[in-house]
């Protein structure tokens, strides 16, 4: 049942602040200065003594993998990569015995992420499965895991088990930062409240309804769309173009935005659309003047800011405005208006946006 909503996506959109709360209950208490989850209390030694950590996975999955990857190098400084579970399975990887190998997957039937902890353990990693779907043949595998508690996901792209993944990972994070004293006392604590909180902010960023529509009216006969976003908002510009693509069929790229000078800056001109993503936390300098280079181009910005900013307001063609947060925790909020500009942009081309074409929801082959 959609609840209400024209379709699953939406509905699923809207579930945010719920399911992201129901993926910390019984994990989380800011109050008391706990963080844990059972999976990793079980096997918090292999945790800490990991000399790496590998993410493996596809697609949105992916994405929520890299945004880890800059998290729990911050929190933890335990050198962290992600790979394609596709590309890793094939290329004869190096695994080693202290590496903790974790694959995220919302189906947990994702058959490069299964072949890719397969091989994992053969090579005697501890593997950790971050599962949406509970006994799914990636939750079985693994040694130990956390499941996301996002509920079925049938929109077939991926919204709410992006969210409740990056909330997962973010706990795992801060509770091994703490014990390895990586992350201090106070940064430990600030962040559980604010993740203890992040649903409030993730409703308030549903209000951006609205405005996506409005911008979504105004773009939806481009071709191409870009995506530009700095550190922990980079792998949210790639999850932007991806929904994107997915359901409007529209070509939409990501970039870190530096990158825009090294080739992508070329296909900039007044009938670009390019989505920024430039809270204050931040490179707020530095995305600034990558802006400016956009601008000085013609090239058309939309820029997603926080709240009563004013320097990017000047400079965009449309703002849309999210409340703030830190800006390690700040993907859950970015993420919000991209996937509602997608989503309308697909239903003012007529897409099907609850089953794209092409699209399986799990990609149970190769
Ligand atoms: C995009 C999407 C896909 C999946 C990918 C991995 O919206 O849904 O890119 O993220 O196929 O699927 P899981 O997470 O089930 O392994």
């Amino acid at each position: 049942e959609k609840g209400g909503y024209d379709h699953f996506m939406l509905k699923e959109i809207y579930e945010q602040p719920s399911v992201i709360k129901d993926t910390y209950r019984g994990r989380l208490n800011a109050n008391l200065g706990i963080v844990q989850m059972a999976g990793v209390e079980d096997n918090i030694e292999k945790f800490l003594n990991a000399k790496r950590i590998l993410i493996v996975a596809c697609g949105t999955s992916w994405h929520a993998g890299l945004v880890a990857e800059y998290i729990f190098e911050e929190f933890t400084r335990i050198p962290v990569e992600v790979e394609y579970a596709s590309e890793f399975r094939y290329r004869n990887p190096i695994i080693n015995k202290d590496d903790v190998v974790i694959a995220i997957s919302q189906s947990g039937e994702t058959a490069d992420t299964m072949a890719a902890i397969k091989l994992a353990k053969e090579n005697g990693a501890f593997v950790f499965g971050v599962c949406n779907v509970v006994g799914s043949s990636i939750s079985r595998e693994s040694h130990a895991g956390a499941y996301t508690h996002a509920g079925p996901e049938i929109g077939v792209a991926s919204t709410k088990a992006f969210t409740t993944q990056i909330t997962v990972l973010t706990m795992i994070a801060l509770r091994l930062g703490k014990a390895k004293g990586t992350l201090s006392n106070t940064d430990f604590h600030t962040y559980l409240q604010e993740l203890e909180i992040i649903p409030e902010k993730v409703k308030e960023a549903l209000e951006t309804n609205d405005r996506a529509k409005e911008i979504a009216a105004a773009f939806k006969d481009a071709p191409n769309c870009l995506y530009l976003g700095r550190g922990y908002n980079f792998p949210v510009a790639l999850e932007g173009a991806l929904k994107l693509k997915e359901i409007s069929y529209i070509h939409a790229e990501g970039y870190p935005a530096a990158e825009m000078k090294h080739g992508p800056i070329a296909l900039i001109d007044e009938h670009m659309p390019v989505i920024v993503i430039a809270p204050k936390q931040g490179h707020y300098d530095k995305i600034v003047s990558n802006i400016q280079e956009i601008k000085s181009r013609s090239g058309k910005i939309i820029a997603v800011v926080t709240k009563g900013d004013t320097q990017v307001r000047e400079l965009a063609d449309y703002v849309i405005e999210i409340p703030e947060t830190s800006d390690a925790l700040s993907p859950l909020i970015t993420t919000i208006p991209l996937q509602l500009l997608s989503y309308h942009i697909a239903v003012m081309r007529g897409c099907n946006v609850d089953q794209p074409r092409n699209l399986a929801k799990s990609v149970t082959v190769e």
